[in-house]
């Protein structure tokens, strides 16, 4: 695992975009996981102004996303269908027919779980990008998630709930299930990019990083990928033994 801080999340946003790019140059047909939630609009930004400079073009590029709420129509503005096209889709040039977003009618769940798992099978992602949750929680995969798991139905914790009540007007409106891919989907992408910021951040960062592989943390799995490269600022790195701004293990 490869951790680089940086000052601040434009910083930090810039660099993981620049690795991203750097991933499309040498491979125009890029199979890229995406996530949702605030940390990656920064580095979604600076792709689009790639595309707008023609450095990139996405039209080879195929995507899949983690996950997405169950039960909210796609057409809801915090759908993440929705998400991923007001922060980076309608400002590309990405074939419809190449981006994948877990699909989320609550009548055909386990169906819908197991036809995206066999997507993904077929198309092995080169890079993921990730996030994580104050829980450290990965995609939507909580605190006790099996980690073979592959994509499926789960519960979302209080505390995920909790933090996303933000997008809603109330924490009533933040769906209780949601579809994600599941740890062992993570960890077949060839490579891994995850992407924190503030302080809020700051345990999970560090636990995900020196704490033991264990359920309870899912990001903590991570330590077991061959290819992992972590991007934090500042705040999100604070707890972290960083002397310089790179750590490798
Ligand atoms: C989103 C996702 C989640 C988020 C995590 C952090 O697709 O899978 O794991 O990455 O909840 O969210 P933010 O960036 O909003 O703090």
């Amino acid at each position: 695992m490869d951790i680089y801080k940086y000052k601040d999340y434009e910083d930090m946003s810039k660099a993981a975009a620049a690795f991203v790019i750097r991933e499309i140059i040498k491979k125009p047909n890029l199979i890229l996981g995406l996530a949702t939630g605030t940390t990656p609009i920064g580095l979604y930004k600076y792709l689009i102004k790639a595309y707008d400079d023609y450095i990139i073009s996405f039209k080879e590029v195929k995507t899949f996303n983690l996950d997405e709420y169950v039960g909210l129509p796609r057409s809801h503005p915090e759908s993440y269908y929705s998400f991923m096209h007001r922060y980076l889709f309608d400002h590309i040039d990405i074939l419809p027919k190449n981006i994948n977003i877990p699909s989320n009618d609550p009548e055909n769940m386990e169906r819908l779980a197991t036809e995206y798992n066999a997507k993904m099978f077929g198309n092995q992602r080169d890079l993921q990008i990730l996030g994580i949750g104050q829980n450290g929680h990965i995609g939507f995969n909580e605190p006790g998630s099996r980690m073979g798991n592959m994509t499926f139905i789960v519960k979302l914790d209080e505390q995920t709930r909790l933090d996303n009540s933000r997008f809603f007007k109330s924490i009533d409106e933040v769906p209780k299930y949601a579809i994600t891919m599941g740890i062992k989907n993570i960890m077949f992408s060839k490579q891994i990019l995850l992407v924190a910021s503030g302080k809020n951040k700051a345990e999970a960062i560090y636990k995900m990083a020196y704490g033991d592989v264990s359920d309870d943390v899912p990001a903590s799995v991570l330590q077991l990928h061959p290819h992992v490269t972590v991007m934090v600022d500042e705040e999100a790195a604070s707890l972290l033994n960083m002397t310089g701004n790179h750590l490798t293990f």
